[in-house]
């Protein structure tokens, strides 16, 4: 863990607060893709150390002017060279926390840049969709469980089409993964509200096996 970098970029996303949601959270986000960073990193390899550390600035800069990946970028170069972290490649972390939002460059990038592409992506695809759906339904004016279940077909049919912006090999699998657990939910949901007559798909455990991904 790298405590007082999180601590850092804690207070940093506080005082720039920029919130699209009132649920959503932009340190959880940052603890998110954190974790999803790891993940691929143990799958991918790259500098464990280069990805941990870009994954937690790569959000930490706001502006209502400059983009939020540049201001990240210089928060990121600032903090670890005034904080003496002479154990980072510092110019690396700040090229993958520039270009965490470069997904169609075709310019080849360090490995490190496309786990932390991939990461910040994977974040909110999957179980966590079902809850950003149906929480935002909820804030909605006449909510109900059909305007929720609209709303997850809606994004689910949308987020179909972006596997393209993956990166890694690792990440792809993990994308169509998430996307297949939306997909049996959905068809469980139309079981349930009464709009198919299919039966349900089985469980994810039997219909996926092979989905388990550790941090060492
Ligand atoms: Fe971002
Ligand atoms: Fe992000």
């Amino acid at each position: 863990m790298h405590n007082e970098i999180i601590e850092y970029v804690k207070k940093e996303i506080a005082n720039n607060g920029r919130k699209s949601q009132p649920f959503r959270d932009r340190f959880q986000h940052t603890m998110r893709v954190y974790a999803w960073a790891q993940r691929l990193q143990a799958l991918e390899g790259g500098d464990l150390k280069t990805v941990q550390i870009a994954a937690l600035f790569h959000d930490a800069g706001w502006d209502d002017v400059i983009p939020h990946q540049e201001v990240s970028a210089t928060l990121a170069r600032d903090y670890l060279t005034a904080n003496g972290h002479t154990d980072v490649d510092i110019e690396k972390v700040v090229q993958a926390v520039a270009n965490h939002n470069q997904r169609t460059s075709k310019a080849p990038l360090p490995i490190e840049c496309y786990i932390v592409m991939d990461a910040d992506f994977l974040d909110e695809i999957g179980a966590i969709t079902v809850l950003w759906d149906s929480m935002s339904t909820a804030l909605e004016s006449d909510p109900s469980y059909l305007k929720a279940y609209e709303r997850l077909c809606h994004y689910f049919e949308e987020n179909k089409s972006r596997e393209c912006y993956l990166r890694t090999e690792s990440g792809k699998r993990l994308y169509r993964e998430r996307l297949a657990f939306l997909e049996h939910h959905i068809r469980n949901l139309e079981f349930e509200l009464g709009l198919a007559d299919n039966v349900p798909l089985p469980p994810m455990k039997e219909a996926n096996s092979d989905t388990t991904v550790t941090i060492s």
